[in-house]
């Protein structure tokens, strides 16, 4: 595994304990609070139905799982990937809490995960950013697809305007964990455009947060 790649494995391993307190604080650091509505944006662009198999892209500790439940039902499935064990384990202590039966962990790299069927829906969030390969992780992404199905990208990235000020600090926040100005400066619906058609990004926070969704074409 490259070094970028155990890098990241150990700073997610580090914050692991305090990883969904650590999410908060930093949002509230940027005074932008509660990103569950975004997420929920994020979710609902896949435009699931029950029984429909869908892709949480690194997943980490699976906060995503309880709105994905909501829409695929027991009828359906979730296939959690992630490189991080430590993630995954708090994944998996969330799945046993919660009593659900239809989610399967994989730990790989996003950019080599190749999924047995393709399937409905692929979302990622809060991860594109760090992703080494994130070329290659929009191509698996694009093989993973059914066409007509969509991608939803949902993450962090440097500010404009005036708030281009605490861009070091998003930097800073992150450099443990897979960020840098490069890979925060990242677009990733750029490379959406080979596999995807109709993009939509929708973008807040002075470009802080964004999220991209594409359909295979
Ligand atoms: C900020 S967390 C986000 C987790 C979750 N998606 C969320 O929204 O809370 C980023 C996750 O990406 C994972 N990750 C980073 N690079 C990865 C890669 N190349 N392949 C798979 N997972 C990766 C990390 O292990 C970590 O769990």
């Amino acid at each position: 595994m490259d070094n970028e790649l155990q890098k990241i494995q150990r700073g997610y391993s580090r914050i692991s304990g305090f990883y969904e307190f650590y999410n908060k604080l930093l949002y509230k650091m940027f005074g932008i609070g509660d990103t569950l509505q975004f997420r929920q944006n994020a979710i609902d662009s896949l435009e699931l139905k029950k029984g429909e198999i869908v892709i949480d892209l690194a997943c980490g500790a699976g906060i995503n799982f309880s709105p994905l439940e909501e829409i695929v039902g027991i009828e359906g499935k979730i296939v959690g990937v992630d490189i991080t064990k430590k993630m995954l384990d708090l994944a998996k202590k969330k799945i046993k809490e919660n009593n659900w039966k239809n989610i399967e962990l994989i730990q790989c790299d996003a950019a080599q995960y190749t999924h047995p069927e393709q399937v409905d829906g692929i979302v990622c969030t809060f991860s594109m950013y760090s992703i080494p390969d994130y070329k290659s992780a929009i191509q698996c992404c694009a093989e993973n697809l059914k066409s007509g199905r969509n991608l939803s990208i949902f993450d962090v990235k440097l500010m404009k305007g005036f708030m281009k000020i605490a861009n070091p600090i998003l930097f800073f926040v992150t450099r443990n964990i897979g960020g840098s100005y490069e890979k925060l400066g990242r677009k990733p619906w750029k490379e959406m455009e080979k596999y995807f058609d109709n993009i939509h990004i929708t973008e807040d926070f002075f470009g802080l947060l964004y999220y991209a969704v594409g359909t295979k074409k």
